[in-house]
C-alpha cells in the first residue's frame, strides 16, 4: 500500500503493475500455502493424499477437494520433459501448476535439469517442490532416478542441493527407507540430508524399494526418524482405514499422515479421516445415490479432461469399480459399464442404480 503511491509518479504505471502481481503472488501463496504451518503447530494433524500417478489427475483433484482434502499433490513429472522446451508433457503439467498452485513432484537424477525444472514449477504457481526418491517404476528408474537414486547417496545429495538452491518455495523429499531389503536406510541418510539442507519436511513411506508393496510398513523406521530430525516428519504407508491413521501418529509422533491407495474410489477418506482424528466421528456410511452424485462429477471431469472417446472412457471405467466396491450388485453393474460404448448410457445405468434400481432392470431398459 506504502509503496504504491510512490511509484505512480513518472513511469509509475508500469511499476504499479509488476508491485501488484508481486503482492498478489504472495498472497495467494500465504493463503493456501498452509502444509508446512500445519506440519508445524503439533495441535494439527494434516492428512495428506499422496501423489498417485494415474489416478490423482486433474479430473479427480478437485474430487477429492471437494470432499475435504486439503493437501494434495499433482503426481510426479519428469524433470527432464519440464525443462525440455519441446515437452508436451511440460505444457500439460505446467498448465496444472498455473491453474491450481499445487503441491508438486519432480523426480530425476540430474542435479542441473532438477534445478531447472523445479525453477520453472516455482515460476508457474506451485505451493512447493516434492522431490521423489521413492518410485521403482521403470520410467523412473531408467534414468537413475526415484529409488534408484538411493544406491548412490553423493548424487542423491547433490540432487537435493540443486533442487533447493534454486526455488524459494519449501521443498521436501519422499522417500522410503532405503533400497534393499537387507538392513539398507539410505533413505533414512537421504532425509536427513535433506533436513541439513532445509528442506522443509520429509515423507518417509516404511517400506524399502525393494519391497515395493509387500509386507507391512515399518512405523518403528518412522518413529526413529521423527524422533532424530528436527524437521516434520509425514509417515506414509498402510493406511487404509481412519483408526490406521490415528495409529501412525500415535506410534511414530509424526507431524502428518499421506494416504495413497485408500482415496483411489473414495475421495471421503481424508475428510472423514481428520475429522475421526480431531473429535472420533465413526466414518459416515455413504448412500448409493450420494456415491453416484459423485460419480457423475468425476465422470465429467474425466471427459471434458481426457474427450469422451476411447481415452476418458477407459480412464472412467477404472475408477467406476473403485467407487462401486462394496455395494450389492455392484459387480453386475461394473460388467454393463464396462461393455457400454456410449457415455450416456453409462449415466443413465448409474443414476438408476443410485435410484436404489436392480441391475436388472437397467440392462433390459438399456
Ligand atoms: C497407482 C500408484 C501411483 C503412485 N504414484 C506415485 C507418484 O506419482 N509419486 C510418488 O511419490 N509416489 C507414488 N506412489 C506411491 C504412493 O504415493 C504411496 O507412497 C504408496 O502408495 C504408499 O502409501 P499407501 O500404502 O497409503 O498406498 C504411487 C502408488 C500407486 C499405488
Amino acid at each position: 500500500m506504502v509503496f504504491t503511491q510512490k511509484i505512480t509518479f513518472g513511469d509509475g504505471k508500469r511499476m504499479r503493475v509488476v508491485f501488484g502481481i508481486i503482492v498478489f503472488s504472495i498472497m495467494v501463496h500465504t493463503m493456501s500455502d498452509n502444509l508446512l504451518a500445519r506440519l508445524l503447530d503439533p495441535k494439527e494433524k494434516p492428512v495428506c493424499a499422496a501423489p498417485l500417478a494415474g489416478w490423482t489427475d486433474a479430473p479427480y483433484r478437485p474430487i477429492l477437494k471437494m470432499h475435504g482434502t486439503r493437501h494434495v499433490w499433482i503426481p510426479f513429472v519428469s524433470s527432464h520433459s519440464v525443462a525440455s522446451r519441446k515437452s508436451v508433457n511440460r505444457d500439460t503439467y505446467v498448465r496444472e501448476v498455473i491453474a491450481e498452485h499445487g503441491h508438486v513432484q519432480i523426480f530425476g537424477a540430474d542435479p542441473e535439469i532438477n534445478a531447472i525444472a523445479a525453477k520453472i514449477l516455482e515460476d508457474s504457481g506451485a505451493e512447493s517442490i516434492d522431490f521423489n526418491c521413492g518410485c521403482s517404476v521403470r520410467k523412473v528408474h531408467k534414468g537413475g532416478g526415484g529409488s534408484a537414486l538411493l544406491k548412490d547417496i553423493n548424487m542423491l545429495t547433490e540432487n537435493l542441493r540443486a533442487i533447493k538452491e534454486s526455488v524459494c518455495i519449501p521443498v521436501s523429499l519422499k522417500t522410503r527407507i532405503g533400497f534393499y531389503s537387507d538392513g539398507d536406510e539410505s533413505g533414512i541418510e537421504a532425509c536427513r540430508r535433506a533436513s541439513d539442507l532445509g528442506y522443509g519436511w520429509v515423507t518417509l513411506h516404511g517400506r524399502t524399494a525393494r519391497q515395493k508393496f509387500e509386507g507391512i510398513a515399518d512405523l518403528d523406521s518412522i518413529r526413529r526418524l521423527v524422533d532424530e530430525l528436527p524437521i516434520p516428519v509425514i509417515g506414509n504407508g498402510d493406511i487404509s482405514s481412519p483408526e490406521d491413521a490415528l495409529k501412525m501418529f500415535e506410534q511414530t509422533g509424526c507431524a502428518g499422515v499421506m494416504v495413497g491407495r485408500a482415496i483411489m474410489g473414495d475421495p471421503w477418506f481424508i475428510g472423514d479421516t481428520e475429522k475421526f482424528i480431531l473429535d472420533g466421528s465413526p466414518r459416515p456410511k455413504r448412500t448409493r445415490n450420494e456415491v453416484v452424485k459423485t460419480i457423475l462429477i468425476h465422470q465429467k471431469n474425466l471427459l471434458d479432461h481426457y474427450g469422451d472417446d476411447r481415452r476418458g472412457v477407459w480412464e472412467f471405467r477404472r475408477h467406476v469399480g473403485r467407487y462401486l466396491r462394496g455395494f450389492a450388485q455392484a459387480a453386475v453393474l461394473r460388467n454393463m459399464i464396462v461393455r457400454a460404448e456410449d457415455p450416456l448410457d453409462v449415466t443413465r445405468m448409474l443414476v438408476e442404480f443410485g435410484e436404489g434400481r436392480p441391475p436388472s432392470a437397467i440392462s433390459t431398459e438399456a
